[in-house]
């Protein structure tokens, strides 16, 4: 069989609020360097509104609102139309059409076993069988938007490494099935460290989340940015300069290692080589919270200042953010198309295109 060597970047998002910092270490930044790269054929990101309604279906206008925020943030951090095609999910009804074929392939017992809807269903407090059947199905309809575009690679958070998987599931039993080689297996891309993996929120929380209030947002002004940087969780036994602090768990430290830039010490903190000696000396003692905060935030906002530069620009001029949409969702659309028809073809329900030729 032929192997595919095209190179397909694929991810996606859903709008159900502004992007923050942990979508940027986790995801954004490695799609950027992806696009950035020149090694890809095709380079697709998502703003996935389709599977944000599966439980937000009662909110309609934080979701719709969202999608031109989320938009905002992909142009701000450096996705470029033209090298990028962005995307909106609900307008590529060829995804929902992948769906419901798809559906014959998975059993409710396999979909019961992802650990990422169980945990999910748990979290939104759905009691024994009143799950939607929508929000329930959303790993299916994921492996539609994974597979239309034949995705090699899909730069997410490891919590979304379930989906891969049972995706490459359905490609294999696709496949398989049909006996052809339509569908393509999708590799996860993780980001390169512990802190990028899992950035905690501002009060050392597990995750960052909008209820929390525990969230740094790309689009935080420079003073929000200040207040919350300021009043960070670190190490609760540090008490005095001169008492010796904790690194691990200590979430001003693990925003740095997400976050420093090899030329941030000389610029912000010339007394320390790297993040290694300035690790070790609060270890030691006599290094204040202070101090390593008012370089976080130098840090950080070096880091905000170009996004929050480009924001303006684009909300300034929304109609850009439109011509972007609506380039990428016409690419994508003509590419689901393409692998739709392909997977007609295969199951053999692709009739008119292919009557023409056997009753000639
Ligand atoms: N489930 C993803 C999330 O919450 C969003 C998403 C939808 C996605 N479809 C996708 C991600 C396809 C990667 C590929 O964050």
């Amino acid at each position: 069989m032929a192997k595919n060597k095209t190179k397909i970047m694929l991810t996606g998002d859903r709008p159900t609020g502004r992007l923050h910092i942990g979508h940027y270490v986790g995801s954004l930044r490695q799609r950027v360097e992806i696009q950035n790269s020149g090694e890809y054929d095709e380079v697709f990101v998502m703003i996935a509104d389709a599977q944000a309604l599966t439980d937000n279906f009662d909110n309609p206008d934080k979701v719709r609102e969202s999608v031109m925020q989320v938009a905002m943030d992909y142009l701000s951090v450096g996705l470029e139309p033209g090298k990028t095609h962005m995307f909106i999910q609900s307008e590529i009804p060829q995804l929902h059409e992948l769906t419901v074929y798809y559906m014959n392939l998975v059993t409710v017992s396999r979909v019961q076993r992802n650990p990422t809807v169980k945990s999910e269903i748990k979290m939104r407090g759905f009691e024994g069988e009143s799950v939607p059947v929508g929000f329930f199905t959303y790993p299916i309809s994921q492996a539609s938007d994974i597979t239309a575009f034949k995705a090699t690679i899909v730069p997410v958070g490891e919590d979304q490494e379930p989906m891969l998987e049972q995706c490459r599931e359905i490609v294999r039993s696709f496949n398989r099935l049909y006996n052809c080689d339509v569908l393509v297996e999708p590799e996860i891309y993780l980001p390169p460290n512990e802190a990028c993996l899992r950035l905690p929120g501002t009060d050392g929380q597990a995750k960052m989340s909008k209820s929390l209030g525990n969230t740094i947002y790309l689009s935080d002004d420079e003073a929000t940015l200040k207040k919350k940087v300021m009043s960070m969780f670190t190490d609760p036994g540090h008490l005095r300069i001169e008492d010796p602090g904790k690194i691990e768990g200590n979430t001003v430290f693990t925003y740095l290692d997400a976050f420093c830039q090899p030329d941030s010490f000389e610029k912000y903190l010339p007394e320390y080589k790297d993040l290694d000696e300035l690790k070790a000396h609060y270890q030691r003692g006599g290094l204040g919270d202070v101090k390593v905060k008012k370089f976080l935030f130098a840090v950080l906002n070096d880091f905000l200042t170009p996004i929050r530069e480009k924001r303006a620009y684009y909300e300034a001029h929304p109609e850009e953010v439109i011509a972007a949409l609506t380039e990428g969702t016409a690419a994508a659309r003509a590419k689901a198309e393409q692998t739709l028809a392909e997977v007609k073809h295969a199951m053999k329900i692709d009739y008119f295109e292919s009557w023409a030729e056997e009753y000639k």
